[in-house]
């Protein structure tokens, strides 16, 4: 079927269409979830702790991302792609966050980037929009920030943090961006800014008021039991499966029960 755009993702929040996203990582499960009719895929810096097992995501570089999403868009032929772009790649110096943004575009061929940040990154936003590359803004609880915040704990719920997060949010859709990712922020807030604009907002751990929900897909498939946030819902158990599949090949392995006669030359 026909590929997902992002003037599309509008049109699907004025028809009131929820969107439906996952991260992924790699050319196989891009494959699977693109083919199962998924209709955006994250390449999210998330692949720093799911993929390389980093305990932030502030450790992954340009040139790793640029390497999972190159995979990612190999595997998928529908969904929209966007890639995060990594810590310290957009913060404050325009000309060289649209230098990263074209080299990840160019590299990749994603659809689209996705920047932490609101106010304090949009001289640099501005200056990778006009390049004319779509940029998705992603706000709330922001893991890049970590050593600032000291907790990844649901952020907004104090009133001067909503409204500086409603601000940015408002400012983001001024400068053009075309779609917020909002994350660990309470339901209420998250409703009322995807009521406040016009672009489609991404929820993750923002309730069911977004336009659209995205989950990282090792928890949504049950492969990694370490993290049970509120928020996450698993709709596989493949840690299980993987691990009852591991054991039966080591048992018939050592058995002598694989290879059999059909299964050699
Ligand atoms: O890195 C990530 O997985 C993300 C998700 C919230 C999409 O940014
Ligand atoms: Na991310």
């Amino acid at each position: 079927s026909k590929k997902v755009t992002a003037p599309e993702l509008l049109k699907m929040k004025e028809a009131g269409i929820k969107i439906s996203a996952l991260t992924a990582y790699d050319y196989t499960m891009a494959k699977i979830i693109d083919s199962a009719g998924i209709d955006v895929i994250i390449v999210g810096d998330s692949a720093s702790n799911t993929m390389i097992g980093n305990l932030t995501t502030l450790s992954i570089t340009l040139d790793q991302m640029v390497n999972y999403a190159k995979a990612v868009v190999n595997g998928t032929s529908r969904a929209l792609v966007i890639v995060d772009m990594p810590f310290g790649t957009v913060s404050g110096n325009p000309y060289k966050s649209m230098e990263a943004a074209i080299r990840m575009m160019q590299e990749t061929g994603a659809d689209a980037i996705k920047v932490e940040g609101g106010i304090e990154v949009a001289d640099d936003v501005k200056k990778i929009l006009n390049a004319g590359i779509p940029v998705m803004a992603h706000l709330g609880l922001m893991p890049q920030s970590i050593n600032k915040y000291g907790t990844y704990n649901v952020r907004g719920k104090e009133d001067a943090e909503a409204k500086k997060l409603i601000e940015d949010c408002l400012r983001m859709e001024d400068l053009g961006v075309f779609g917020l990712l909002l994350e660990k922020i309470p339901a209420t807030l998250a409703s009322e800014i995807s009521s406040k604009v016009k672009i489609p907002t991404i929820g993750i751990g923002a309730g069911s008021g977004t336009d659209g929900q995205v989950l990282v897909i090792q928890d949504v498939m049950g492969m990694n039991n370490d993290f049970s946030p509120r928020f996450l819902r698993r709709y596989a158990d493949l840690h299980s499966i993987m691990t009852m599949a591991t054991q039966n090949y080591i048992a018939d392995v050592k058995a002598a029960n694989f290879p059999n006669e059909d299964e050699c030359y």
